[in-house]
């Protein structure tokens, strides 16, 4: 689907690494090529021409991401450099102030780093507590799982709508549901499902959304916080400087901007924000729906024939999307990605950040393969070709 937008395809590359981030199409390259060459004044900041043409291209890519997660106001979206800040900002500029030792956050154990790690920071800073939804046999989340750790003393749910190993789509609606039934707010990590399935934050109703420009074809360095405006109004910054302050005097005595810019201070990553709003109309064009369904089809074909490999050992064959994990029996996981990089086959192999989902696979480092709409069954052809035949695997891979 739509491999001749994207250029650095034409260099004979099999890439199944889109989950660690994505190609980037003409188009935005082209965009942010614009920025650069035409146009490159700083935004918020001039009252000239150029600097008023990069006001006008950063607030519009803001508003088209507004559009895309169908959020309510155009101050909910915040520019970040990514879903680890977005997180980063929210566990310490809000849930550190309001959390205290009574409360419980909840996560899973396939989480990524970025949605593990900051919590486990504010749980050590205010003495609360960190509860793990049991995952299913295929390590997925249930709502009967999930209502047997919801109690009263739930403050808040952070789950990934898609996780990076097991693939899975969480039921984000539902669990929302019953977390407001009680008070307690929800985060979502959208690193890895903005760019795949619609995502509609009024429809799912979540408190917070974190998502990557890199991962949905556009460029890195930039990222989304998306927050129900009366939350994000109760954000305690926690990058002070310029662009964010109305005014401040020689006796601090401070008074901050309104949102979003009161949560941007500094220069934002201007090129990389009208880039993502570049990527944001490229996927809109081709659908996300449209995107989802080829995804679906591209990964059911992969499982069909991996399945039929008997010495792989697949983790996570009820996958919700792209991302399928799995290891060639006895053989590093490491060892298997340099062989298939001999025929420009790039997939990631490790522990892709999830270090605690092992404690549940009793698995510590996979090979994955992640799909975007750009892949084709030839490609996978390729790859199945290559790893059904372990002798093969095991002479090539230390040549
Ligand atoms: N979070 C990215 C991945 O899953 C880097 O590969």
């Amino acid at each position: 689907m739509n491999r001749e937008d994207f250029p650095i395809l034409k260099n004979n590359v099999i890439y199944l690494d889109s989950g660690a981030t994505t190609l980037k199409p003409k188009c935005v390259i082209d965009k942010i090529s614009d920025y650069y060459t035409n146009y490159s004044a700083n935004t918020h900041r001039g009252d000239y021409d150029l600097s008023l043409k990069v006001d006008y291209e950063y607030e519009n890519a803001r508003d088209i991401i507004k559009d895309f997660i169908n959020a309510k106001f155009r101050e909910e979206i915040i520019f970040t450099s990514g879903t680890t800040d977005s997180i980063n900002i929210i566990a310490n500029g809000f849930f550190r102030n309001i959390l205290d030792q009574n409360d419980e956050i909840i996560i899973t154990k396939s989480e990524h780093a970025s949605n593990i790690m900051p919590w486990f920071k504010i749980a050590k800073e205010v003495g609360c507590k960190i509860k793990y939804i049991p995952l299913d046999e295929n390590y997925h989340v249930t709502i009967e799982n999930f209502k047997k750790e919801i109690t009263q003393n739930t403050k808040l749910i952070s789950l990934a709508h898609i996780t990076n190993v097991v693939g899975d789509i969480r039921p984000i609606k539902e669990i929302t549901e019953l977390a407001h039934e009680i008070g307690a707010f929800v985060v979502v990590d959208g690193a890895q499902s903005v760019g795949h399935i619609k995502t509609d934050v009024q429809d799912l109703d979540v408190d917070f959304l974190a998502f990557s420009g890199h991962k949905m074809c556009g460029p890195t360095g930039i990222g989304v916080l998306y927050g129900r405006k009366e939350l994000l109004d109760n954000v305690i910054p926690t990058n002070l400087g310029g662009g964010m302050n109305e005014s401040f005097d020689d006796e601090d005595n401070v008074l901050l901007k309104e949102l979003p810019h009161r949560l941007e201070a500094g220069t934002p990553p201007i090129a990389e924000a009208i880039g993502l709003g570049e990527a944001i109309k490229y996927l809109s064009n081709i659908g996300m729906d449209n995107i989802h369904k080829y995804e679906m089809e591209l990964k059911n074909y992969l499982i069909d024939k991996l399945v039929k490999i008997p010495h792989l050992d697949i983790i996570n064959i009820k996958s919700d999307s792209g991302v399928i994990a799995f290891n060639v029996d006895k053989i590093f996981s490491q060892d298997v990605a340099y062989y298939l990089n001999k025929y420009h086959i790039c997939v990631r192999a490790g522990s892709h950040c999830a270090k605690v989902l092992k404690s549940e696979t009793h698995v510590a480092n996979t090979l994955r393969v992640s799909l975007y709409f750009y892949n084709t069954k030839e490609e996978i052809d390729m790859l199945v070709h290559l790893l059904s035949d372990k002798d093969r695997i095991e002479k090539e891979m230390l040549l």
